[in-house]
């Protein structure tokens, strides 16, 4: 918690600790060039890669992208299985450099709806990068805001009826203890690529008091210097949190 009156803090530039980007326009990259669909989510993961290595240089110590909603399963069986594998064939391939650079793995979202093979490469993925300490990548998969929201309560309301949380011990805090973000800080920043101005069920609780960016770019398109510049922005951002900056 600031200390009251402590608001000069706020209008030095500082970098965001913790970056949550919702990766869109996979899609229209692809169709605007006659492609299916899934080759701008191969080409997507692959900008995935840049935007992680460029993260620590950048001063960013939390980094968590929305990979796929809870709502992204009303798309086409192969696109939802084409993700998948995407997934799968990403958590193969980037282990050891993931490993290497210090970066440490997590999912978050609802995972008792994946394939059971796919959960397991997940697990086993958060356990080889566990020591990681440079950067703290978080992907969503099968993650909605209102289901993380939803899962928090109904395991409240289970320790309540069982007698280990008492009602009145309900606080915002407990609350955030039993979302998938429990251990992450909130993000500071919140960037959605491919021009669309919506938050998607992404982090709601989490960013109640995030800055947002909105860029055209189509995810595929999106550079480690348009984060930089975009981080550069927002550094120059004065965050009150509801108090009142003087002079
Ligand atoms: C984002 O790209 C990736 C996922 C939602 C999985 P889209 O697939 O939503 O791309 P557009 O919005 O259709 O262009
Ligand atoms: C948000 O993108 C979800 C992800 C980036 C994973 P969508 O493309 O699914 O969102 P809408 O449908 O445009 O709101
Ligand atoms: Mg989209």
């Amino acid at each position: 918690m600031a200390k009251a009156g402590s608001t000069e803090a706020n209008h030095l530039p500082r970098p965001a600790q913790h970056v949550a980007i919702i990766m869109d326009g996979n899609g229209r990259w692809a169709t605007q060039r006659g492609w299916p669909r899934l080759v701008g989510h191969r080409r997507g993961a692959e900008r995935v890669r840049e935007i992680v290595r460029a993260c620590p240089n950048l001063g960013i110590r939390y980094l968590t992208v929305y990979a796929f909603s809870t709502e992204n399963w009303k798309r086409s069986t192969e696109e939802v299985l084409g993700l998948m594998a995407i997934f799968a064939r990403y958590i193969d391939r980037e282990a050891d450099r993931l490993l290497a650079e210090g970066v440490r793995l997590r999912f978050i979202g609802d995972r008792s709806r994946l394939d059971p093979k796919l959960q397991k490469m997940m697990a086993g993925i958060e356990e080889r990068t566990a020591k990681g300490t440079r950067l703290d990548f978080t992907v969503a998969i099968n993650y909605g805001g209102r289901d993380e929201l939803t899962r928090a309560i109904r395991d409240m309301a289970r320790e309540v009826a069982e007698g280990r949380l008492k009602p009145e011990a309900i606080s915002e805090a407990a609350v955030t203890a039993h979302l998938d973000t429990a251990d992450l800080p909130d993000p500071d920043l919140v960037i959605r690529t491919s021009g669309e101005t919506r938050t998607s069920n992404f982090l709601p609780w989490q960013t109640a008091y995030a800055e947002y960016e909105f860029t055209p770019t189509l995810w595929p398109d999106f550079t480690a210097h348009e984060l930089g510049q975009i981080v550069a922005r927002f550094g120059n951002r004065e965050r009150r949190f509801g108090g009142v900056v003087h002079g």
